[in-house]
């Protein structure tokens, strides 16, 4: 091979730590060659071939001249004695002559162009860091709703549920949840300590208007106060008006296939927001109308408990168009007023992404669970399945969008399910699913929600993300999410904030005390409770506004190398 060498190559001095130049070997003039020149059929050899490159993988203490000398193993005395090829014969290598130290001149003055900020170079021995920085007025929070903290919501349709055997696992109830109706405010000082500057809580519909028309005044108090307690606290809230639950005389009459309950769901938002107007002006009209229809009326795992696709349909255009008559009463009321609508979104990828049907049926459930919502309320149409035609009361009702996210699908086609448009979620037992069967561990799919989600040209708020589970998974969970939030933040998606759920264990529907989603433990019998590892984390993350390199070492130090050069 043949090596050419710069004149002022043969002249550098060794590198001071490594005690030799590990580019010595190079070939340099490649640098200057043509770009189509540049491959090694055309150089006809490989350039780094003789380059030192184990120093690069050194890791903690820098190499040492001192190390280096040591490793060199003393040869055999006959073997150091014969002649060296291409030497003449008794040639004696002469001493390399010490390093003099020699005064150093003052630098001249340098032009100002060239007066920049000393770049930061790690310190010798430590690999490059990162820090991830989130906007300064970012939005760090936690995410809530009323029946599964406040307890004894004895008034609603999810009380009345539970209370029959066999619709909660282990037949376990909300009871006194997190005694959020009696004492909230321990819970706002643990938010507030860990330098959360945003909570997302619900108000309960049947403890402000128990009877039809009749509105407790008290319960509204109530709200007043918690909310006022947020505020003094610089914690801002975020009021969502439905959660799931129903006043029981409201599911008694039909709940949300009556057609008469948009109205009625009108009059509590106008009576609720005159109330609470002082105290908060980010409301979220509705949360999941998707997974409301879903787990109510296909798989009727909540409340009422049925099965019905055409009564899942007319649902959801139910609670979109009560979600559109809000936005507009709640403008009225207050007009400064910023409300939205909190959209669950999974991500449906083909199991065999090679496989055509497979890839159909993963289309189709995305259509269908996340698209179509937003497409109503985006363009003013319904789309399948939701329907056809216009649906122009739904335009512009939108000052900002909630993204639920947690999980990914794979799915697969499936001839037998015809009542889930041909798919299924395919089961598997990879480690990367998350406790108890929640779905599949997929920070990605955060970033290709907010992706799509960014088109809306809306801001959006991370409303809710999370998992359950003691923290075995939780500080992984969460630094790969927000890592993947901040990368959507650095392509300009308008991510205005993120909402953890949640800060206490609460009841989790229909799986009970069984899902533990808290950055916080709660044991309900004695309402004790224990912070988790994560809460320090995402206190630190929310005081920095950033993940800082020590928060990932600190807490997951497995992810290293996944999220920081090394
Ligand atoms: C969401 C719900 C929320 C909670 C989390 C885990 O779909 O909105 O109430 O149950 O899942």
């Amino acid at each position: 091979m043949r090596k050419r060498r710069r004149e002022s190559d043969q002249v550098q001095p060794p590198d001071k730590i490594l005690g030799h130049d590990p580019f010595a070997d190079m070939d340099m003039d490649w640098l200057e060659r043509e770009e189509g020149e540049l491959s090694m059929e055309a150089l006809g050899h490989d350039p780094f071939e003789d380059m030192d490159l184990e120093w690069l993988a050194q890791e903690g203490a820098p190499v040492s001249p001192a190390l280096v000398e040591e490793e060199v193993p003393t040869l055999p005395a006959e073997i150091e004695a014969a002649p060296v090829p291409g030497r003449p014969a008794g040639f004696v290598a002469k001493p390399i002559a010490p390093e003099v130290e020699r005064p150093v001149p003052p630098p001249p003055p340098r032009p100002l162009e060239a007066r920049r900020p000393a770049p930061v170079v790690p310190a010798p021995g430590r690999r490059p860091e990162a820090t991830f920085h989130f906007p300064a007025d970012f939005r760090w929070g936690v995410a809530t709703s009323a029946h599964q903290v406040e307890g004894h919501n004895t008034h609603n349709d999810w009380w009345a549920w539970e209370q029959k055997e066999g619709h909660v696992r282990n037949g376990q109830t909300s009871g006194l949840a997190c005694n959020w109706w009696e004492s909230a405010e321990a819970d706002l000082d643990r938010a507030a300590a860990m330098g959360l500057n945003a909570l997302r809580l619900s108000v309960e519909w049947s403890r402000i208007e128990p009877r039809p028309g009749t509105f407790d005044v008290a319960a509204l108090q109530r709200y007043g106060q918690i909310l006022q307690g947020l505020r003094e606290r610089n914690i801002e809230p975020m009021v969502t008006l439905h959660h799931f639950t129903n006043p029981l005389w409201l599911a008694e009459q039909g709940g949300w296939e009556n057609p008469q309950t948009v109205a009625l769901f009108v009059r509590f938002v106008r009576r609720t927001v005159e109330a609470l107007g002082q105290y908060c002006d980010l409301w979220c009209t509705i949360n999941e109308p998707n997974v409301y229809a879903y787990m109510g009326y296909l798989e009727g795992i909540f409340p009422p408990g049925r099965s019905d696709p055409k009564a899942a349909l007319t649902v959801i255009r139910q609670l979109l168009a009560a979600h559109a008559a809000a936005y507009r009463e709640i403008h009225a009321v207050q007009p400064h007023a910023r409300v939205g609508l909190a959209h669950n979104m999974r991500i449906f990828d083909p199991l065999n992404p090679r496989s055509l049907l497979d890839r159909r049926a993963a289309e189709a459930l995305d259509k269908t669970y996340n698209q179509a919502i937003l497409i109503a309320l985006a363009q003013g149409r319904w789309t399948s399945p939701l329907g056809f035609g216009l649906a122009w009361r739904l335009r512009r009702t939108l000052d900002w969008i909630g993204l639920n996210y947690y999980t990914r699908d794979m799915v697969t086609y499936d001839p037998k399910r015809r009542e889930t448009l041909f798919q299924r979620q395919a089961e598997t037992d990879d480690p990367k699913l998350l406790n108890g069967g929640y779905g599949e561990y997929y920070p990605r799919g955060i970033f290709r929600c907010l992706q799509r989600l960014a088109r809306l040209g809306l801001p959006i708020y991370v409303t809710e993300n999370g998992v359950p589970g003691d923290d075995e998974q939780r500080p992984r969970y969460i630094l790969t999410h927000l890592h993947q939030m901040w990368r959507a933040i650095q392509f300009c998606y308008p991510v205005m904030g993120y909402y953890h759920w949640t800060l206490v264990d609460n009841f989790e529907w229909n799986d009970g005390w069984m899902l533990r989603f808290g950055l916080i433990a709660l044991d309900p019998q004695t309402q004790a409770r224990t912070p988790r590892p994560s809460a320090a984390m995402y206190g630190e993350i929310a005081r920095a506004s950033a993940i800082t390199p020590q928060v990932i070492e600190t807490y997951a130090s497995q992810l290293r190398a996944e999220l920081l050069p090394g």
